[in-house]
Parts: structure tokens; sequence; C-alpha cells
């Protein structure tokens, strides 16, 4: 394709770091959808004749036909999928394919390929994003009343809701959706047309390609255009922080299904046996979500430093930006999939989270603000009081509203009976009613609003 210039062809090494078909071939709906839409306008635009766009518009259907069927071939000489792509539209209507390369060059081709791969993956991802949402929001629904032991530090803390804490993903979620929304809208530019780095010399029409690719319109700096992969690291971005929430929910996943928590089973077909342990059933599709975070931390990474002090316009080192993208991709569609089978089919253990939530001494923060409210003691005293009766508890290996109530009231006189009705899980959670809080009633109200939000009601 670009032989007229040199004496000799490559070397061997030279062919195979170049070659960049065995992973851009990923890209041949996009090559030909741009291909089709460029050829079309140079005929509406006279730059070349109806006849010969209507040969390579049949060519190309016929190409992509066969690689549908057969996939796409991988010759290193052809470098890469553009190559590719028109050696074989010249093998199927002869001259006429050169006619395609007219006011194009392959740095606003790929640049355009990859941009419309790259908006395809944004929209992936906020589907898999919607159904784990839709997961979540029914399991919270299920069990807004559920009570778990809250944590922080990891030691237990204050009682909350299974739901709520089902909620507070929802809510990661939902952002993440919302950071590849903004991803794919401020990609929606056409770079076709920018060609090689300058713009063309042709009376093209960008528009009228711009909008047969489905973008809102084109790029308005030719070298910006064939330049630009910030698209590509902004649905990096968005993937590595989707990534990084569901590794935390992987995580939790993984240490509720320990025995020790017993809070979780998790569903049979999302995890695998042990070859020498039979009582073992573990966890790898959480572990393979919590794992696969890093790789996709990795790809951006990866692709940062790729563009990092490159000058303009494009250098071939920009070839480079595809692997990391189509491998993050891979992973993020593959673990947002199983996040979502392993919410909506997990078996929670309520009683055993109850239990749990009971025996830390959850509520020692309702006996502190007990006292604030009944007795108009200062929360700092309270907190003092409270301590010495949480010390009395442990010695004696029993829960807070176990403790009779003159062992209280000989801690600190101003503790009555009223108390007991402060000292439960339940009124504990249930105090918590605050906008955002805890409380049964509120996760009820943020499950309906968010039912609402992925249209699961009217
Ligand atoms: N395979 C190349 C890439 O992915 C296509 C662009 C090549 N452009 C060039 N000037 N050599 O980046």
């Amino acid at each position: 394709m670009w032989g007229g210039r040199f004496a000799a062809g490559p070397s061997a090494i030279m062919r195979e770091i170049n070659a960049s078909i065995p992973f851009d071939k990923a890209l041949w709906r996009e090559d030909i959808a741009g291909s089709r839409a460029h050829a079309a306008m140079l005929a509406a635009q006279g730059i070349i004749s109806a006849e010969d766009a209507a040969a390579i518009d049949a060519g190309l259907a016929r190409i992509a036909a066969d690689y549908e069927a057969d996939g796409v071939p991988e010759d290193w000489d052809l470098e890469d999928i553009h190559m590719t792509t028109e050696s074989r539209l010249t093998e199927l209507i002869g001259p006429a394919a050169g006619r395609l390369h007219t006011a194009r060059s392959r740095n606003d081709q790929v640049a355009t390929d990859f941009r419309l791969w790259v908006r395809a993956a944004c929209e992936r991802a906020e589907a898999g994003i919607e159904a784990l949402q839709q997961a979540l929001v029914t399991r919270a629904g299920e069990h807004a009343a559920s009570i778990m032991p809250g944590f922080t530090h990891l030691q237990t803390a204050q009682p909350v809701t299974l739901g709520h804490h089902l909620l507070a993903y929802y809510e990661m979620l939902r952002r993440d959706r919302s950071r590849f929304a903004d991803a794919r809208a401020r990609m929606d530019e056409c770079p076709l047309g920018s060609a090689a780095l300058a713009g063309t010399g042709f009376p093209i029409d960008r528009a009228a390609t711009a909008a047969a690719l489905g973008f809102a319109r084109p790029t308005a700096n030719s070298l910006d255009a064939v330049s630009d992969r910030d698209f590509a690291l902004d649905y990096l971005q968005a993937a590595a922080q989707c990534a990084l929430h569901l590794s935390r929910l992987a995580e939790e996943l993984i240490l509720w299904a320990s025995q020790p928590f017993g809070f979780v089973r998790l569903p049979d077909a999302l995890s695998t046996g042990s070859s020498i342990m039979p009582q073992k059933k573990n966890p790898d599709a959480a572990e393979l979500v919590r794992g696969h975070s890093g790789r996709i931390v990795g790809a951006l990474t990866a692709l940062m430093v790729t563009m990092k002090g490159l000058p303009l316009a494009y250098s071939k080192d920009m070839q480079d930006d595809k692997p990391p993208v189509f491998e993050a991709a891979g992973l993020l569609d593959l673990s947002l999939a199983a996040m979502a089978g392993m919410i909506a089919e997990s078996t929670f253990d309520t009683a055993r989270m109850r239990g749990a939530a009971e025996a830390g001494f959850a509520t020692a923060t309702d006996l502190a603000d007990w006292l604030v409210r009944a007795a108009g003691v200062p929360f700092r005293e309270a907190h003092h009081i409270t301590g010495a009766a949480v010390r009395l508890a442990e010695s004696r290996a029993v829960a807070l509203d176990s403790l009779p109530l003159a062992d209280l009231a000989a801690i600190d006189p101003r503790i009555d009976e009223r108390v007991f009705a402060a000292l439960s899980v339940e009124a504990s959670v249930a105090a918590r009613a605050s906008y955002g809080g805890t409380a049964p009633a509120r996760v009820g109200e943020q499950v309906a609003s968010a039912r609402r939000a992925l249209g699961m009601d009217k």
C-alpha cells in the first residue's frame, strides 16, 4: 500500500512489530461502516463516480459477510484491518477499490473506527451497570428491614439494614453509569475527513459522514482529531472507577461467604469446588471480579503512559491504544454480568446477620444517644458512661440489653427502665430515620425511587 517510495520490503522483525491486525481486526465492523459512509459521501460530492461507489459498497458488503462467516484473515504484510480490507476489496472489484482512500488517511480512519468501538463499549457498560443496579434494588427491597452489623474498621459499629448496604452500591453504580454517559457524549464527534493531519483539498462533506455514522457533529480540529485518544482514556477511567466499586462489592461477598461470617450463600452456578477438599465451595467469580479490577486499572495506566509526551499529530505509539481498551472492556463486561448474577441469586442468612449485629454491642451509640435525649447528659459524658456499660457487658459476655437495670443504674443513676426500648437492634435502625439513613422506612423510600429511576415501576 505504501511500497512506491521503498527499494526493499520490510524485514521480518519490522513486519512483526508493525502488525496490528492480530488485535485491530476487532474493529472490522466499524472499519467497514466508516468506509461505506465515506464512499457514499465521495460519490454524493462528485469526487468519485456513482458506479465506482456502487462497486465499492457492494464489495464492502461482501467482505463484511465473509468476515462474519469466516473471521478476518491475519496477514502481517497487510499490517492492519484497514489495509486488510482494502486489499481484499481490490481483489474483488479491481482498481476502483483504489478510489476509496481519496480524501482519507488511516489516521482519521482508525480514529473514527476506534471511537465507534469505544462508544459502543460505553453503551454496553451502561446496560451492564443497569442490570446490576436492578438486581441490587430488587434484593434491597426484599431486605429493607433485615438487620445486619454495619462496620467501620471492619469492627461492628452500628446495626444497619441489608437493604441499606445494598443500596450503597446502587448509588456508586449510578455515578459510574453517568461517567460512561458523560464520556459517550464527549466523544460524539466524527474525526473522518481530518485525513492525515491537516484536512483535505477535496470538497468533502464531513457533516454527512458524521451523520451517517451516528455522530452529533464532525470534530473541529484535524490535528486534534487524529491525535486525540482521550475518548479512550475517558472510557478507561470510567471503567477503572466502576471496576473498583465492583471489587469492593466482590470483596464483601467473599468475606460474607466465609464460614466465620456466614452471611451469604453464593449461587452454585457462580462458585467452584476444590479438587482436594470436598466441603469447599469457593467464591471464584467474586475473586476474579476483584482480580480483574487490577487489570482494568493497569489498562488505564498503560494507555496514559503511552499517550504521555507524544507530539502532534499521529505517532505509531498510538497503535498500542487498542489492546488495553479491548482487554478492559472484555473484563468489565464479564465482571458486571458476574456481579449481577451473584446479587440476584445469592441467599442471605438474615438470622445470622442479625445475631452478629446483636453480638457486637452495636447499640452502644443508642445507649449514649438515649442518655443525651432522655436524661439530658452531654454527649461526651454519655459516651463515657456507655463505655463502662460495654465493659461490664463484655466481662459478663452478655448483650447490652441483657444487663440488669440495677447494674446499669449503678454505673449511672440517670439510667432507668425506659432505656431498654432503645437498646434493641430494631429500635436502633428504626431510630436512624434521617434522610439517607438506614431506617427500614427510609430504605423503602430509596428502593421505590431507585425502581422508578430504573424504569422498574411506573
Ligand atoms: N494501524 C494503525 C493504528 O492502529 C493505523 C494508523 C496508521 N497510520 C500511520 N500513519 N501509519 O494506529
